[in-house]
C-alpha cells in the first residue's frame, strides 16, 4: 500500500483498474472505475461486502448526467442543481457508463458530485466515474481519516490518497428519485430540511424501494456493544451495564448527571460536530477496550437524524 497526496498517480492506478482510498467530504471511499466490471469487483472483494450491494458513483462537477443515467426526471435536475458539489447521492435509472457489476446488477444508479476539493481533483484528472463505497470492511466504522482507512484496509488498497480528516463525518444523505417522488433511503450528510426545501416533502422508504444495504439494521458498528438511548435514560442505562462502560454524548449533557461511574467520552456540543467526531470516538472507544458505550441519541433535526440513525444501526442486532 502507497501513501500520500498524488493526484496524478491516483488516477493512473484507477486507469489500471485498481483501487484508490479517497477523502471526500462525508467518509473517505474506497474508489474504483464506474465502467469496468473487474474493477469495481475488486471493491467487492476487499470490503467482503455481498454483490448485490451497489456502489455510488462519484462524478466531477459538470460531468455529463445523461451518461451516467437515464430517464432523468425533473426534480432530480432540480435537486442536483441545488444540492451538488455536496453530500448528496441520488438514486436514478442506470446510464450506459455505468458497469453492471458497480449497481450490483440493478438498473439503478446511485450518483453523487463530492465537495471535497481533493475527490474533485481526483475525479476530473481520472475524466470518468468512481465506484466507491466507504473504505471499511463490511458492516463497520466508516473511516474519516487516511489513518483509519490505513488500519482496515493496509495492504489490499493500491493507494490511499491523503486528504486530512473530513469534515461532515457521516455519509451522504440518499434520496430516490427512480420511481417518481422523492423517497429518503438514508439520512445523511444533507439535513432532511434542505432538500425538502428544494423537492418538497421526502417519502419513508416502503417495501418498493430500491434495497440500500447501509440502511441493514446493523450497520456501522464498532467491537463494543453500543446501546443508543435518550439522555435522560443515560443513568440506568449505565447502571445496568456490565463491564467497562463509556457514555458518549455532547459534553454539555454530562453536567446533569453527576458521577456516572463510567467513562466520559464528550462530543461537541453542536450537531455538525458530532456528526464530525462520532465514527473516530467510536473507534477511540474500541481502541480503549471499551464494552459497552452508551451513546445519547440527539434531537431528529439537521444533522441530528443521521448521527441518531447511525447510532441506532451501531446498536443493532448483530448478524442482522
Ligand atoms: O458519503 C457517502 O455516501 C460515502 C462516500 C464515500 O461517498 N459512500 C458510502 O457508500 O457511504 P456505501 O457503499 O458505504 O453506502 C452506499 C449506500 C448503500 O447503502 C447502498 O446500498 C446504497 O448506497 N446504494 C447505492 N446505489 C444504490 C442503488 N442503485 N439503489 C439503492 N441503494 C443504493
Ligand atoms: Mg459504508
Amino acid at each position: 500500500m502507497q501513501r500520500g497526496t498524488d493526484i496524478s498517480r491516483a488516477a493512473d492506478v484507477l486507469r489500471a483498474g485498481g483501487l484508490v482510498a479517497f477523502p471526500t467530504e462525508t467518509v473517505y471511499g474506497l474508489g474504483a472505475d464506474a465502467s469496468r466490471d473487474d474493477a469495481a469487483a475488486k471493491i467487492f472483494a476487499v470490503k467482503g461486502r455481498p454483490r448485490a450491494h451497489p456502489l455510488i458513483v462519484h462524478l466531477a462537477p459538470g460531468a455529463a448526467l445523461g451518461d451516467w443515467a437515464i430517464d432523468i426526471p425533473e426534480a432530480a435536475h432540480h435537486l442536483v442543481a441545488a444540492a451538488w458539489p455536496g453530500p448528496l447521492t441520488v438514486i436514478l435509472r442506470r446510464g450506459p457508463r455505468v458497469a453492471l457489476a458497480t449497481t450490483g446488477g440493478s438498473d439503478t444508479v446511485g450518483l453523487r458530485v463530492p465537495s471535497h476539493p481533493v475527490a474533485q481533483e481526483l475525479l476530473r484528472a481520472f475524466g470518468g466515474g468512481v465506484a466507491a463505497p466507504s473504505a471499511n470492511r463490511f458492516g463497520g466504522v466508516s473511516p474519516t481519516t487516511a489513518d483509519h482507512v490505513a488500519s482496515d484496509l493496509g495492504d489490499d488498497v493500491d493507494y490511499i490518497l491523503d486528504g486530512g480528516a473530513c469534515e461532515v463525518g457521516v455519509e451522504s444523505t440518499i434520496v430516490d428519485l427512480s420511481r417518481g417522488a422523492p423517497v429518503l433511503l438514508r439520512p445523511g450528510g444533507m439535513p432532511r430540511e434542505a432538500i425538502e426545501a428544494i423537492v418538497g416533502p421526502l417519502a419513508a422508504a416502503d417495501a418498493h424501494a430500491p434495497a440500500a444495504p447501509g440502511t441493514l439494521a446493523s450497520h456501522y458498528a464498532p467491537r463494543a456493544e453500543v446501546i443508543a438511548v435518550e439522555p435522560h435514560e443515560v443513568p440506568a442505562a449505565v447502571a445496568a451495564a456490565r463491564g467497562n462502560v463509556a457514555v458518549l454524548a455532547p459534553r454539555a449533557a454530562f453536567a446533569a448527571w453527576g458521577d456516572l461511574r463510567a467513562r466520559a467520552y464528550p462530543l461537541p456540543d453542536d450537531l455538525a460536530g458530532m456528526a464530525r467526531g462520532l465514527y473516530a470516538a467510536l473507534r477511540d472507544l474500541d481502541a480503549l477496550g471499551v464494552d459497552v458505550v452508551i451513546a445519547a441519541l440527539p434531537p431528529a433535526v439537521g444533522l441530528g437524524e443521521a448521527v441518531g440513525d447511525r447510532l441506532r444501526r451501531a446498536a443493532g442486532p448483530r448478524g442482522a
